[in-house]
């Protein structure tokens, strides 16, 4: 198969597009022949080995599966002996390993029947994204009927999504992002959006039950500053800083929650099957529409990532498989 690989952590310059042998599913995996992955940050991070925790996922000194990707949505070309959920021709979604290939393997687990209503690509950027928001706002928030939310980084892959599924818990929604991306969070449904390069949110007399902070640019204080008394915060960026500076920051919500009227949150995202099915009804329903902000064919999956790192796509980077 043909597929983006490196073998070495480093720039994205150790990546190279070529002919690698097929991947075999294991027992409790699904072979897929990929339509569409779509990347995130979190495949840079992979990329690059760094921050080091995230080895402890990709591998310690040498990248595990070696291909970039984890989003990807594609058709069932077999199933590993003890798979019984899916079948070959079966059309899926769902986290895999090593995404930006012909050929992916992923546990069953982390899988679904994609959304019918969606294309291959509009379903390939559903999985992390989507479910990054859907545990924010549905399980650490338990955001309700009424409740005003802040969603900072509106216009990116997981604010695109927590807008949309906040307004579906009945939430009123105000979107932080750039001027030139004012009109596409509204159009997602955001009931007010601030530019963030004309206001300061923080400077602002609206108050929040929920500020969901997908950038974390702003201290944790501006951010309790616009909080109702007993408002949530919930810190959800993992760029911006690095070494000791991002553990701090990654901890500091953490320990300063117990002596705060505040509730603090920082949360790990994982993909299950329960919550891809959510998210393919969500979709079915007309209540999720993604937003792609560009596309690249596979050979250029390094241009895709490097798009991804400038930290201002309008929606989600697609990799065009097939
Ligand atoms: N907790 C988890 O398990 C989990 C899972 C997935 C992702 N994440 C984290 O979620 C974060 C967001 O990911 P993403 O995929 O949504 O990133 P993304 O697609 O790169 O989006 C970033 C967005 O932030 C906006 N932005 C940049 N500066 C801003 C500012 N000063 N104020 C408001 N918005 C600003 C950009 O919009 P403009 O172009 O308009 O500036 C862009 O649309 C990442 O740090 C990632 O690590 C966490």
């Amino acid at each position: 198969m043909n597929a983006v690989v490196y073998d070495r952590y480093g720039s994205f310059d150790v990546l190279s597009y070529k002919q690698v042998a097929d991947p075999v599913p294991a027992a409790g995996q699904v072979l897929i022949r990929a339509k569409a992955a779509a990347v995130h940050v979190g495949d840079c991070f992979a990329v690059h080995g760094e921050p080091y925790a995230m080895r402890l996922q990709t591998g310690l000194f040498r990248p595990k599966t070696g291909v970039p990707g984890f989003d990807v949505s594609g058709v069932v070309e077999s199933v590993g002996q003890s798979v019984r959920t899916f079948a070959p021709g079966d059309e899926v979604f769902g986290v895999g390993n090593g995404t930006c290939a012909e050929l992916v393997c992923a546990d069953a687990s982390t899988l679904a029947l994609r959304p019918k209503r969606l294309s291959f690509a509009e379903s390939a950027v559903l999985p992390t994204s989507g479910l990054a928001a859907l545990h924010a706002l549905r399980d650490i928030a338990k955001l309700g009927r009424g409740q005003r939310v802040l969603v900072v980084g509106a216009s990116g892959g997981v604010g695109m999504f927590a807008v949309q599924i906040a307004k579906s818990l009945g939430a009123e929604v105000t979107g932080v992002c750039s001027g030139r991306n004012v009109d596409l969070v509204r159009s997602i449904g955001a009931d007010h959006v601030i530019d963030y390069t004309r206001e300061d949110f923080a400077k602002g007399s609206a108050r929040y039950d929920l500020v969901f902070d997908n950038v974390e640019n702003r201290s944790v204080a501006d951010c309790r500053s616009v909080l109702t008394a007993d408002g949530m915060l919930i810190c959800n960026s993992g760029t911006g800083a690095t070494g000791l500076r991002m553990l701090v920051r990654l901890v500091r919500p953490l320990l300063l929650n117990p002596f705060v009227r505040h509730k603090l949150r920082r949360y790990l995202s994982m993909p299950n099957h329960a919550d891809l099915v959510q998210l393919a009804e969500l979709a079915e329903r007309g209540v999720l529409r993604p937003v792609i902000a560009q596309t690249f064919p596979l050979a250029q999956t390094r241009d895709a990532l490097a798009f991804v790192q400038s930290g201002h796509a309008a929606g989600k980077v697609v990799v065009q498989i097939a």
